[in-house]
């Protein structure tokens, strides 16, 4: 089968580029698809960051998509996103739009009850950034228990010197305890990960069955014991209602004084101003942090002054692999759906049923 009648409007950015997009829809392209990208204009990664957040506190409609959008989506019978937003008002003008491919596991930048009203399906990728994020989770352990940032950083500033070796704190992972808090899609990963390095693995997750917790090599734990006996605390829950703050003064004062602290999931989790003090006081060994309760962090975040922490700036789930892997993810349900009328990630399987609108029929 060919696809010779589906024109694909793909909107770019910073972070999926126009030849990530042309190398992803390349299959579709050969079978006769037409793919127009658009730019979607950004001053630079800050701004981009900014509009993710008004995206998701005012809607898409809040934000501005590319001019011209409205025109091409005239006859689009596939709309592809990333960052920028598809409103109410662009899926109305692209009268014959049969899906929505988010190439992000958040579809907020979509109105997704509009799409379903025309029953239009949304795809999205949950799963693109896994191996990205659990990488620079591992990566993150490693950097603060073996000083390597803070090496890295004096040798910049032409320092010599092997001190961090001699830390108290400092220590490497083989033979330690690590208490993985969540045991989602990236904790699994980590877990897979960390096999290799000779630890032992406490889980508090209450919603996985022991058995996904042991075949990773695994001990379910409750979180207070994790907290307890843990040399690393590792924060990969979800963040939702009940996991606010999962991680306050409380549990980090749990905590032993040799242990550290890692968090490239969210900051709503962790109550941050416990956090900055625990760290000041010296209560545990250090901290290695993605993410945090201000971003960008403020020149003047007492973070910024300790020698305790390796910090980034909320990059953990960010790669050029991870973008392609994403805008393939949305290619390949693409197929899924025109071939057989049924994807792996559909934001709104009621959009799919009774009377087709993807599949061949199309
Ligand atoms: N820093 C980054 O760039 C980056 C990138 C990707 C994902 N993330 C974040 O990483 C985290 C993990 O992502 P994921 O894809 O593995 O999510 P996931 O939904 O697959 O897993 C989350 C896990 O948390 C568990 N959970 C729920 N409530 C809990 C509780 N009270 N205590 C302990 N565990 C609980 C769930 O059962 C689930 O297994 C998320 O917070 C996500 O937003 C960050």
């Amino acid at each position: 089968m060919g696809y010779p009648r589906v024109k694909i409007l793909a909107f770019c950015d910073l972070c999926i580029t126009e030849d990530l997009y042309r190398q992803a829809f390349q299959d579709l392209v050969a079978q006769g698809a037409e793919l127009r990208i658009m730019q979607w204009e950004l001053a630079d990664l800050q701004d981009l960051r900014a509009k993710v957040i008004q995206t998701e506190r005012q809607g898409p409609q809040a934000v501005p998509y590319p001019a011209g959008a409205e025109a091409e989506a005239r006859d689009a019978n596939v709309l592809v996103t990333h960052i920028c937003p598809v409103p109410r008002k662009l899926i109305d003008a692209a009268g014959r739009l049969e899906v929505i491919g988010c190439a992000r596991s958040g579809v907020e930048n979509v109105d997704v009850a509009a799409a379903t009203q025309r029953r239009i399906p949304v795809l999205n990728c949950p799963t693109s950034k896994i191996s990205t994020a659990a990488d620079a989770t591992v990566g993150m352990m490693l950097a603060e228990c073996r000083s390597l940032a803070r090496a890295h950083r004096d040798m910049m500033q032409g320092v010599w010197d092997a001190r961090f070796a001699f830390f108290g704190g400092s220590m490497g992972l083989s033979g330690r305890k690590v208490g993985l808090v969540g045991f989602g899609n990236i904790g699994q990963a980590v877990a897979q990960r960390l096999q290799g390095f000779g630890v032992q693995m406490l889980v508090y997750d209450p919603y996985q069955p022991e058995s996904v917790i042991r075949q990773l090599g695994g001990a379910p734990s409750s979180l207070s014991d994790l907290l307890k006996n843990a040399d690393f605390v590792v924060v990969l829950a979800r963040l939702e209602e009940g996991t606010r703050n999962l991680i306050g003064m409380k549990e980090l004062g749990m905590m032993k004084q040799t242990a550290f602290f890692i968090n490239t999931a969210r900051a709503g989790l962790v109550d941050y101003a416990a956090l900055r003090v625990v760290l000041q006081e010296g209560r545990i060994a250090g901290a290695a942090l993605d993410v945090f309760d201000t971003e960008p962090l403020g020149l003047d975040d007492p973070l910024l002054k300790l020698q305790n922490v390796t910090l980034t700036p909320h990059v953990a789930g960010v790669s050029r692999s991870g973008y392609l892997r994403s805008a393939l993810d949305v290619a390949e349900d693409l197929v899924r759906l025109y071939e057989s009328r049924s994807a792996k990630h559909v934001v709104n399987p009621e959009a799919l049923q009774g009377a087709g609108r993807t599949g061949k029929e199309i």
